[in-house]
C-alpha cells in the first residue's frame, strides 16, 4: 500500500521510518518539507536585506553597486526603518535574514542593527567582501553569533583582485578569512566567475580547498540593474564546463559522457505557465536599499512599499504577483525544468520578452552531454 505524503512533522518522521530512509537524511528532508509548507502557506521565511548599494570595491560585474554620484548617501534607510521592517516580517514568519548590499559592513548602522536582529532570535547571515573584519567586528560576531558569514573572494593575487574589484585587496581579505576561521565562526566562501576573473576561478577553488572551508561557485551572472550602468560579463558555456570539470576532478567524480545525439532537446512551444518555481516571492523576499519589497534582489521588476502600506499588505501583493508570474513560454513543459537552475531572473536578458534565454538551454544540454546531469534523470513526458 502506498503511504500518503505527510501533513505534519510527526507524520513526516513516521513516513521516513516506514520508508527506511537513513537517519543522516532526516534533517535535509525536514528542511525540504518545511520549505514546501512555507510556500504553500505563503509564509515569508527568508528575508534578504540590501542595506546599502554602496561598497568599498567596484566589481565590474556587480549588479547592485552604485557609486556616490549614482545615489545620494542621505537617502539610505535609517536603522529604525530596518528594525521596523524586520519586526513586521518576523510577525509574518520570517526566520532567516540575510544582510547584504553593496557591502553591508559599510552600512553606517550595521553593528546596531545586527545585534538587534540576533537578539530578536533571527538566524542572521552576513554576505560580505571580507574587507572589514577588524578585531572589533570579530568580537561582535563572537558575542552575537551569525548563522553564517559568507565572504566572496575575487582573486588569487593582488593583480587578479584589482582586475575584478578595482582594489588590491588579496592579502587583507585572505588574512581576514584566517581570522574568521580562527575565531571559529561559521564561514563559507563564494566565488563568482566572470569575464574579468576568467582562469583565476580554478586558483580560487584550490585556495578554498586548501583552507578547508565550505565554498560555492556561483553558476550564473545576473544582468546588472539599469542604474548601475554596467552590462553583463558572464563566462561562456565552454568556460563554465571547464570549471565544472575542474570541480569534478577535485572531488574524484567520474563523468559518463554521452553522444550529443542522445541529449534530449528542450521542449519548445509549450503552453504559457504561471508562477515562479523557486522561493522568490513565495517563501523568500528581498528588500532593496530604498525600502522596496521585491520577490528577490535579482528580480526587482515587481515592487511594493512596505514602509508606506505596511509589510503584510506589501507581502500579499508580492506573493500574489509571484504566484501568477508568467514564466518563459518554453520552460513550462521543458524536460530540463528540474535541473535548469529554475531561476526566473536569468531570463531577464532573453532576446525576446517572455521567452527563455537560449544560452541557458544550451548549457543544460552541454551538462548532460558532459555527464554532469545523468541522462536518466531528465524527466521525459
Ligand atoms: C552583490 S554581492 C553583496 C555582498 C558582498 N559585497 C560580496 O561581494 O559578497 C553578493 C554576491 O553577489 C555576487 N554577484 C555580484 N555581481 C553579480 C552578478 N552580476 N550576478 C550574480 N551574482 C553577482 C557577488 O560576487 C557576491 O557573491
Ligand atoms: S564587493 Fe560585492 S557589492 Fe561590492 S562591488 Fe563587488 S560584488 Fe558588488
Ligand atoms: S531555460 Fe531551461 S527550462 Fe527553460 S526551455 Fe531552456 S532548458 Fe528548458
Ligand atoms: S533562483 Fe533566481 S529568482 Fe529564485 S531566488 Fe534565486 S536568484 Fe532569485
Amino acid at each position: 500500500m502506498t503511504q500518503q505524503y505527510p501533513n505534519n512533522l510527526f507524520e513526516l518522521i513516521e513516513f521516513m521510518r516506514n520508508q527506511n530512509i537513513p537517519e543522516a537524511e532526516y534533517w535535509k528532508r525536514i528542511c525540504k518539507f518545511l520549505e514546501t509548507k512555507s510556500r504553500k502557506l505563503h509564509i515569508p521565511v527568508h528575508g534578504n536585506f540590501e542595506l546599502t548599494p554602496f561598497c568599498n570595491f567596484d566589481c565590474k560585474m556587480c549588479y547592485i553597486h552604485l557609486s556616490n554620484g549614482q545615489y545620494d548617501k542621505r537617502k539610505l534607510l535609517p536603522v529604525s526603518c530596518w528594525k521596523q521592517l524586520a519586526d513586521s516580517a518576523r510577525k509574518l514568519g520570517m526566520r532567516d535574514v540575510q544582510l547584504t548590499g553593496g557591502e553591508c559592513l559599510t552600512y553606517p548602522g550595521f553593528d546596531e542593527l545586527y545585534k538587534y536582529l540576533v537578539e530578536s532570535k533571527l538566524r542572521v547571515f552576513v554576505l560580505s567582501n571580507g574587507y572589514y573584519f577588524d578585531e572589533n567586528r570579530i568580537k561582535l560576531f563572537e558575542k552575537y553569533r551569525p548563522k553564517l558569514i559568507q565572504v566572496s573572494i575575487y582573486g588569487s593575487s593582488e593583480e587578479a583582485y584589482e582586475a575584478v574589484t578595482g582594489v588590491k585587496a588579496f592579502k587583507r581579505v585572505y588574512e581576514n578569512i584566517l581570522r574568521i576561521q580562527e575565531a571559529g565562526l561559521p564561514l563559507k566562501i563564494a566565488i563568482t566567475p566572470s569575464s574579468f576573473m576568467r582562469e583565476d576561478v580554478e586558483a580560487l577553488i584550490s585556495m578554498a580547498e586548501s583552507l578547508h572551508v565550505k565554498y560555492g561557485v556561483n553558476p550564473q551572472l545576473m544582468l546588472p540593474r539599469e542604474n548601475t550602468g554596467r552590462s553583463k560579463s558572464d563566462l561562456t558555456n565552454d568556460e563554465y564546463i571547464r570549471i565544472y570539470r575542474f570541480l569534478s576532478s577535485i572531488h574524484h567524480e567520474e563523468l559518463k559522457t554521452v553522444e550529443r545525439s542522445q541529449v534530449p532537446e528542450e521542449n519548445h512551444g509549450g503552453q504559457q505557465q504561471y508562477g515562479i518555481r523557486c522561493g522568490a516571492g513565495r517563501s523568500s523576499f528581498g528588500i532593496k536599499h530604498d525600502g522596496s519589497l521585491c520577490p528577490c534582489l535579482s528580480l526587482d521588476d515587481i515592487t511594493a512599499k512596505p514602509l508606506e502600506i505596511g509589510f503584510e499588505q506589501a507581502w500579499k501583493y508580492i506573493n500574489d504577483m509571484s504566484e501568477n508570474y508568467p514564466i518563459p513560454l518554453e520552460c513550462g513543459d521543458c524536460v530540463y525544468q528540474k535541473h535548469c537552475l529554475s531561476c526566473i531572473a536569468i531570463h531577464k536578458d532573453a532576446p525576446e520578452k517572455g521567452h527563455c534565454n537560449p544560452v541557458v538551454c544550451e548549457r543544460m544540454k552541454m551538462l548532460v552531454q558532459e555527464g554532469f546531469i545523468p541522462l536518466d534523470r531528465i524527466c521525459k513526458h
